[in-house]
């Protein structure tokens, strides 16, 4: 028998700890079972496309605290839905037969996918088609079903808290209200984390939906209390009670064409019509999935990593590697397919936040 051979595939957008995922499968399937990795180049586009290159020790050393992915990935290729245009007009075509080509011309025995909801959802699918696949949960959104973290979020959670805590100095000497926008798509994970991190004095997250005038009163009741500024930490995915969420643009993305950003301006000019107060906006938007990993992200990842060869090498295939309390844990990736993980309202974090003061732009009981 020959060596066993696995693949690797970075899909969605990167995060810090990506590289050491890739780092981790490949020392722990080279060093500790003598297997062959193949990269795939730029997720499932790469897939189809053909494209790869052989993950060698040379490869993958030296890469742990670099942020990005040495593989390329791509948020908007979906092998199941490709975008065409057949007679002028744009449709979508399944091409996961490709996809399905590849993975045996490569004679893989095993595939494991790094991404998020959107990732793992296609990986689900090519295993439904005879694919061995793995999951590694990855995202700054920490949106992710069947695990207690993902990797990626505590460092995005890091740059945002120390976006909020410059933001502090500079709202409190203008005497202004600072509004600092992150992302996290339809989770308030990044939000209220940060948020309650970095001291913020209203949280606003799309679980919640907010009402305007209750921003406007807990401002005005830190102005009262002889607060001149605050902190409003806006969630991208946050919309009003009964209204919309804001985009900012519209991608060639089947599964989710909306990209989301901006609502923190629509607060902010509100806020200033209604109290006169000078508002500034800060959007940290991809900031936040640049930099180093932090320790815990560094951590996370290579355990993930490990967990996830150990998994190819048992042959516990279709599985997605989670973190459950302290252990590493393998669940169905059938349970994460197309779902989403939202803050819960009674979350111990929003229970904290409202024992310290914190607004969530509507009264809460
Ligand atoms: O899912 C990760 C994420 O950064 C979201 O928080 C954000 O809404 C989206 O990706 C941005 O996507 P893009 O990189 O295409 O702008």
């Amino acid at each position: 028998m020959g060596k066993k051979r696995i693949g690797i595939l970075t899909g969605g957008g990167d995060c810090p700890g990506l590289n050491a995922v890739i780092r981790g499968v490949a020392k722990t399937a080279i060093n500790q079972y003598g297997m062959e990795v193949v990269g795939i180049l730029d997720g499932f586009r790469g897939m189809l496309e053909g494209r790869f290159t052989i993950l060698d020790y040379e490869k993958v050393s030296g890469i742990l605290t670099i942020g990005g992915t040495i593989l390329g990935t791509d948020n908007k290729t979906d092998p199941f839905n490709v975008l065409e245009v057949v007679n002028g007009k744009k449709e979508t075509v399944d091409k996961s037969d490709v996809c399905m080509e590849f993975y045996r011309d490569l004679g893989l025995d095993a595939l494991i996918c790094v991404g998020g909801d959107g990732t793992l959802t296609i990986a689900g699918k090519l295993a439904q088609k005879g694919a061995n696949v793995i999951g590694v949960p990855k995202t700054i959104d920490n949106d992710l079903m069947e695990t207690d973290q993902t990797f990626g979020f505590d460092s995005a959670r890091h740059t945002a808290t120390e976006a909020i805590d410059k933001l502090h100095t500079t709202a409190q000497s203008h005497h202004r209200v600072m509004l600092v926008e992150v992302m996290g798509r339809n989770a308030g994970w990044l939000a209220l984390e940060s948020g309650l991190a970095g001291g913020g004095d209203i949280i606003l997250i799309p679980e919640i939906p907010y009402e305007i005038d209750e921003i406007i009163a807990a401002i005005r009741r830190r102005n009262r209390f002889g607060k001149r500024f605050s902190i409003i930490v806006v969630s991208e995915g946050a919309r009003p009670k009964g209204g919309e969420q804001v985009y900012q643009r519209i991608v060639d993305d089947p599964a989710e064409p909306k990209r989301l950003g901006g609502v923190s301006n629509v607060i902010a000019r509100q806020i200033e019509q209604a109290t006169g107060i000078e508002c500034r906006v800060a959007i940290l938007g991809h900031l936040q999935r640049g930099g180093t990993p932090t320790p815990y992200d560094r951590l996370l990842a290579t355990q993930y990593a490990v967990k996830a060869v150990e998994l190819a090498v048992e042959k516990k295939y279709n599985h997605m590697v989670a973190l459950k309390g302290r252990d590493m844990v393998a669940v169905p990736i059938e349970r994460v397919m197309g779902k989403q993980r939202l803050v819960p309202r009674n979350s111990p974090l929003i229970e904290a936040a409202i024992c310290v003061g914190t607004s969530f732009g509507v009264k809460m009981d």
